[in-house]
C-alpha cells in the first residue's frame, strides 16, 4: 500500500511528507466513496476499535467510532463516569483490560500530557500488539485534528486534488489561544511540515515568543526531523496585521478551564482585540476561509453570525472531514497489522 511505518500516533513531528500525503490521499479516497447502500467497507472487519476517552468529547470520539463502523470494526467507548476509574483503576490497566479483550487499536485522550505516549512504551514493554492512537493529550498534541484541519484547507486550496503540496507557500493565521492548544501545537508540525508558513496571533499571556521557534527541533526523545525544509512560523500581534497578510485563519477555543485566573482578566478586552467577525475580516484578501477545531465560545473567540456564515466559516467541513481523515488513520495502523492476537 504505501511506506507508513508507525506503528501508534502521537505527535505530528513524527510524519514525513510522504506521511502527510498518504493520509491525504487516503482520506480523499474515503470521502469519495458513493453514501448509498450501507456505506461500509469491509477492511477492517474483525478488529476492535475501542475508544478511551478520559476526559470530555464531543466531535474527536464521535467521528473515530463513526470512522471504525464505516471500516466495519468492532467498537467499544470506555466511559470514564461508569468505568472502574472511580475504584482506582489507572490508564494502563485500563488499556491492558481492552488489550486483553483483543483491541487493535485504543483511541486515547486524556488530560494529561504524555499519557499516549507513556501507554504505547508500556504497551510495547509488554510485548503487545496493540497500537496507541492519540486523541488529544492536555497542551501537547492532537494529531487526527491537525490533519483533518489540514485536509479542509487543502480542499479549499484545490477541491479536485487536495494533497499535501497545495498548501506550499500558503499563509495560514493561527489566531487566540495557542498557549493552552494541542490543536495549535499539531497545526504547527503540519502545516510548517506541507510547507505553509504560519503567523501565530494572540496576546503575551496566550502566545509567548518561543512559539515561534516551536518546530525548530523535534521534541524531547525524538532523534530527526523527519522533514527536510518547513514553512516558517511569525509572530504578529495585531489582528489586522496578521489577518492582512493571511490565506486562511485557524482561531481557537479560549480554554477558560486550562487557565489560572488571573491568566486571562477580560474576555471582553480579548473578544475586542482578538474576536473574528465579518467586520474584522474586511482587511483580508478576499474570501479567506475560518477554520475552528470547535467547540466554538460563540461571541469571544468568534461571533455567532460568523459560525453560522457557511460560506465563510468551514466548521461543519471540518467536523465532516473528520470521518475521513479517522478512517484514512485507523486503516493505516490496522491494515497491514498481523491478526496475531
Ligand atoms: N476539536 C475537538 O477535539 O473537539 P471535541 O473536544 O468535541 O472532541
Amino acid at each position: 500500500m504505501t511506506n507508513w511505518n508507525h506503528k501508534h500516533i502521537i505527535d505530528l513531528s513524527e510524519f514525513s511528507i510522504e506521511d502527510f500525503t498518504t493520509v491525504l490521499e487516503l482520506a480523499n479516497r474515503f470521502k469519495a466513496l458513493p453514501k448509498s447502500g450501507s456505506g461500509k467497507l469491509p477492511a477492517l472487519q474483525g478488529r476492535f476499535v475501542a475508544t478511551l476517552f478520559f476526559e470530555p468529547s464531543t466531535r474527536t470520539r464521535s467521528s473515530f467510532e463513526l470512522a471504525a463502523k464505516k471500516l466495519s470494526a468492532d467498537i467499544q467507548t470506555f466511559s470514564p463516569s461508569s468505568s472502574s476509574l472511580s475504584k482506582g483503576e489507572t490508564p494502563l490497566d485500563t488499556a491492558l483490560t481492552y488489550v486483553a479483550m483483543g483491541a487493535d487499536v485504543l483511541v486515547v485522550r486524556h488530560s494529561a500530557t504524555g499519557v499516549p505516549k507513556q501507554l504505547a512504551k508500556s504497551l510495547e514493554e509488554l510485548g503487545k500488539n496493540t497500537s496507541i492512537l492519540n486523541a488529544g493529550d492536555g497542551l501537547h498534541s492532537h494529531p487526527s485534528q491537525a490533519l483533518l484541519d489540514l485536509f479542509t484547507l487543502a480542499q479549499f486550496f484545490n477541491s479536485k486534488n487536495p494533497n499535501s503540496q497545495v498548501l506550499k507557500g500558503k499563509k495560514i493565521a493561527i489566531v487566540g489561544d495557542i498557549l493552552h492548544s494541542r490543536v495549535a501545537r499539531s497545526n504547527l508540525w503540519s502545516l510548517t511540515g506541507c510547507g505553509a508558513d504560519v503567523i501565530l496571533c494572540g496576546p503575551q499571556s496566550l502566545l509567548p515568543e518561543e512559539f515561534s521557534k516551536f518546530v525548530d527541533n523535534p521534541p524531547p526523545g525524538q532523534k530527526i526531523d523527519p522533514i527536510n525544509k518547513r514553512g516558517k512560523i511569525s509572530i504578529i500581534r495585531s489582528l489586522k496585521s496578521a489577518l492582512r497578510e493571511a490565506d486562511a485563519v485557524i482561531t481557537l477555543r479560549i480554554q477558560k478551564e486550562r487557565m489560572n485566573e488571573n491568566l486571562l482578566t477580560n474576555l471582553v478586552t480579548y473578544n475586542r482585540e482578538y474576536g473574528i467577525t465579518h467586520e474584522t475580516l474586511k482587511c483580508c484578501k478576499k474570501d479567506i476561509p475560518v477554520l475552528h477545531p470547535g467547540p466554538v465560545n460563540r461571541g469571544i473567540e468568534m461571533s455567532g453570525e460568523l459560525l453560522d456564515d457557511k460560506k465563510v466559516c468551514l466548521v461543519d467541513h471540518q467536523v465532516s472531514n473528520g470521518i475521513p481523515i479517522r478512517m484514512a488513520l485507523l486503516y493505516l495502523l490496522v491494515a497491514g497489522k498481523q491478526n496475531d492476537r
